[in-house]
């Protein structure tokens, strides 16, 4: 349990998850078949309260299929023992109910299974050919699908256990992607399958962006940095910004060529000028914000999935000031991937039950909503892109899909 890529995930996996009632040690576990094994593996990788979260049996056979692929030394005889007792004593907690509403648009969820059991599809990407790829975290692959066909491919990468998170297509349709859990930056040719690595300083890059003169700038949330990569040379520029823990996390540019960084780690945005690399930090009202993602609309005008209160948010980055709208499902909704197309504002709940997509319009400030299909409910959405077409797909980490919103 000693690879490199396990040292900054303990604090991934523990900021990821909702309020949950810590367990003091795995001593604490409830008494059954299995509990020897979950004490004595559970924890070596990330905090053994990680269980706490709690799932369905169904939920729990599929965080177990993620586990296998992790390749977590559970006895061959022991996998059905240890998921039962999980689904036993770790039973799904209570999740807001999805708030359905009804409006003008008329939209079709269609979501496809991908290629590899327990692949955990963390990020998706809308290439310029139609199809939509996604990282597969534990799966330690990339893959697309063409929704037209249904046809599908997955890429095996160079490194075991990379970790694939965020990833984007550059001019020429390379792929470019980060390796969260052993710190490089990675670049796919889909012609050849062939990976090239950028090692990098950050120990768990995060999310990358292009921006409009080529730079490949990329965040991670436990080095606290925001970096650079020039992808002629391969040089990169590491920035740091001046809050302590901040976590940077989703990105977007502005039509001025700014970058925006949501800071994870606290109720801040932050802004880059990619021609000085000069950061300026914008505070949110609520100290309990915690941004994950953010979308840019074509009036610059920035907005943010809240995750830690259940709100939209946006904030006008010239004068600083911040609106706020409370998501459908409410304050315990979670709401996670976001992105700006067709005229409004497209994002998720992802703790409400099923994820939703929900859709608002800035105009009339009207929020309309659609439940994921699937036993379930395209748990969980945790970024989302949009297609040439202009309609917003999905990667579904817990369901093990990805998917995309047919806007009529
Ligand atoms: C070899 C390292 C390793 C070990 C050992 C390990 N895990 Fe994990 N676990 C991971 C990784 C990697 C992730 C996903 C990365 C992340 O969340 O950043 C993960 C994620 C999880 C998640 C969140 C899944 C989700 O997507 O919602 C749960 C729950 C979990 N592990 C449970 C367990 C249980 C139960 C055990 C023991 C049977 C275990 N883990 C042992 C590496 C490990």
């Amino acid at each position: 349990m000693n690879a490199p890529w396990l040292s900054g995930l303990r604090f991934t996996l523990l900021a990821t998850s909702l309020t949950i009632p810590a367990l003091a040690s795995a001593q604490d576990l409830p008494d059954g078949a299995g509990k020897a094994t979950v004490a004595r593996l559970c924890g070596a990788c990330h905090d053994v309260n990680r269980v706490r979260a709690g799932y369905t049996p169904e939920g729990w056979r599929t965080v177990m299929r993620m586990m296998m692929n992790a390749e977590i030394p559970v006895p061959p005889d022991q996998w059905d023992t240890v998921t039962g007792y999980l689904a036993k004593n770790f039973p799904e907690r209570p999740r807001p109910p999805a708030k359905i509403i009804a409006g003008p648009v008329q939209a079709a969820i269609k979501l496809w299974p991908v290629p590899t059991p327990g692949s955990r599809p963390h990020d998706p990407l809308a290439t310029r050919d139609g199809k939509i790829w996604w990282t597969g975290q534990l799966s330690n692959r990339l893959g697309w699908v063409d929704p037209k066909t249904g046809a599908m491919k997955e890429f095996t990468l160079k490194t075991p256990m990379t970790g694939p998170h965020g990833l984007v297509e550059d001019k020429d349709g390379n792929i470019w992607f980060t390796g969260n859990h052993i710190g490089i930056i990675g670049r796919l040719d889909p012609k050849t399958g062939a990976v090239t690595e950028y090692p990098t300083t950050s120990k768990d890059p995060h999310t990358l962006i292009f921006d409009k003169t080529g730079t490949l700038w990329f965040t991670a949330q436990n080095a606290n940095t925001i970096s650079r990569l020039d992808p002629k040379t391969g040089a990169i520029v590491v920035l740091a910004p001046p809050t302590p823990g901040s976590r940077p996390y989703g990105m977007a540019i502005n039509s001025k060529n700014e970058l925006f960084v949501v800071l994870f780690g606290t109720n801040k945005i932050a802004r880059i000028d990619t021609a000085t690399n000069a950061i300026k930090e914008y505070l949110l009202p609520n100290a309990a914000s915690r941004p994950r993602r953010l979308a840019i609309a074509p009036d610059d005008t920035v907005w943010y999935a809240d995750f830690s209160r259940g709100y939209l948010g946006r904030l006008n980055p010239v004068t600083g000031e911040v609106k706020e709208w409370l998501s459908p499902s409410g304050e315990k909704s979670a709401p996670y991937g976001i992105v700006w197309t067709k005229g409004a504002l497209w994002y998720n709940e992802s703790f409400a039950k099923p994820n939703t997509i929900v859709r608002f319009d800035p105009k009339s400030e009207a929020f309309q909503s659609w439940a994921l299909p699937g036993s379930l409910g395209g748990d969980i959405v945790r970024n989302m892109d949009v297609a040439p077409d202009g309609n917003p797909v999905t990667a579904n980490s817990l369901s093990n899909e990805v998917g995309l919103v047919e806007i009529k």
